[in-house]
């Protein structure tokens, strides 16, 4: 046998907390940086164009409005007037009054983002879809479940700042029964958070105990119990889920009135999300059975994520349609490189600036406008069948 040296030292235990230190220190850093008040998330600003666009109205109707006196008149920036985010969502509630949710006949909407697969956009989407739900005038509240926290990190919060008792942890040990005092607010007006660290992990031992010894004990109605004083507060709760079939995402998926499961179209990704459907399936009915009740969604979408232009396999994009017939989301967010960019700076598309490529970034905003258009008619669903059930109650 020829004699080969080996090409790395050996690594025993001691020599692994050693790496294990280093790499930390060097997060730490990385850290420092951003936690430096320069390097905070600042939400964008809007031009009267922008506004009119988000009002649903011509820019003279801007000017005209802005002399009358009622809504912030904007600041300017130079030659134009530019305004702040709070400012551009108080135009867009009086101006979009139609669309919005009445507290008196409805709810908030819940919707989870979930998928097996890590990777394929879950939390991207949670991001950009609250951005956009928020600047068309309603109140979001995303909640974290991933303990992997990528979610509390693009709303700027770093995990080292989030304790445990700010997570869902509490209530899913049973410390606590409401989530209201875990929502806290976000660099972006509209957008609260109930943020997440990786003592999440610790939800996968918890509920088997407690399934274990509580008697009657329900873990996948944990998350619904734990919104119920949130329903009222807000219009759309988004969850983010961890990419598997956890106890944490079959809580979330119990929890959602509809469900949003991104998909790139590839033949490995299809097939992973083709587990994810008969696993959920085989779970949750198991659940619901055992309780003798039935579990209603609203619709589950499955989004095109990440297509790469021209390229996509029809054969793959066939499979998709033939399986998923009817569930497919009409619009598709195209592969863009902006992704990279926008993740360099811990943003989605919406917080990036002229920085970047302005065509590519106006490409990727223009799908997730589109999508969170489609999402606001969703949700607006949801609000009318809670609406028409209390009419028939009362
Ligand atoms: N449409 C897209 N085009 C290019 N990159 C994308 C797109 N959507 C997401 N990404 C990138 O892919 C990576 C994984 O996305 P993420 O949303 O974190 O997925 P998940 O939550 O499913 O793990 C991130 O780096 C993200 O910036
Ligand atoms: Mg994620």
């Amino acid at each position: 046998m020829k004699r080969v040296e080996p090409l790395h030292p050996t690594i025993d235990l001691a020599r692994l907390a050693e790496i294990s230190e280093r790499a930390s220190a060097v997060i730490d850093r990385v850290r420092e940086s951003m936690l430096a008040p320069e390097a905070r998330k600042t939400p964008p600003r809007f031009t009267a164009a922008q506004l009119a666009d988000l009002c649903g109205v011509d820019k003279n109707k801007i000017a005209y409005t802005a002399k009358k006196g009622k809504l912030p008149p904007g600041t300017k920036h130079g030659q134009r007037l530019e305004w702040t985010l709070v400012e551009a969502r108080q135009w867009v509630r009086e101006f979009r009054a139609d669309f919005l949710r009445d507290p008196e006949l409805a709810g908030a909407a819940v919707l989870t983002v979930a998928n097996l697969k890590g990777g394929v956009g879950k939390t991207t989407t949670t991001m950009c879809l609250a951005q956009r739900l928020s600047l068309l005038g309603h109140n979001v509240l995303l909640i974290d479940l991933d303990p992997q926290a990528s979610l509390t990190h693009l709303n700027g919060i770093l995990p080292p700042e989030v304790s445990d008792d700010a997570t869902v942890l509490n209530l899913c040990a049973g410390k606590i029964d409401s989530l209201l005092s875990c929502v806290q607010e976000t660099y972006w007006d509209g957008i609260n958070l109930i943020p997440a660290n990786n003592a999440l992990f610790n939800i996968e031992f918890l509920m088997p105990a407690r399934q274990r010894n509580e008697d009657g004990f329900e873990f996948w109605r944990v998350l619904e119990n734990g919104l119920d004083e949130c329903i009222n507060k807000f219009d759309v709760i988004l969850i983010d889920t961890p990419p598997s079939i956890s106890y944490s995402t079959l809580m979330a998926i119990s929890a959602a009135q509809g469900l949003i499961l991104p998909c790139p179209p590839a033949s490995l990704d299809v097939a992973s999300l083709q587990q994810f459907f008969s696993l959920t399936t085989e779970v949750l009915t198991g659940l619901y059975r055992s309780t003798n009740t039935n579990k209603v969604f609203s619709f589950i979408n499955i989004l095109i994520n990440k297509p790469e232009r021209e390229t996509i396999a029809t054969a793959v994009r066939q499979w998709i349609t033939a399986s998923y017939a009817g569930m497919i989301l009409p619009v598709e967010i195209p592969k863009t490189s902006i992704a990279g960019t926008a993740s360099s700076v811990h943003g989605t598309a919406y917080d990036l600036d002229a920085s970047v490529n302005q065509k590519t970034l106006a490409r990727a905003i223009t799908a997730y406008d589109q999508l969170g258009n489609y999402v606001e008619q969703q949700v607006m669903a949801i609000w009318s069948a809670d609406a028409e059930s209390l009419e028939r109650v009362s």
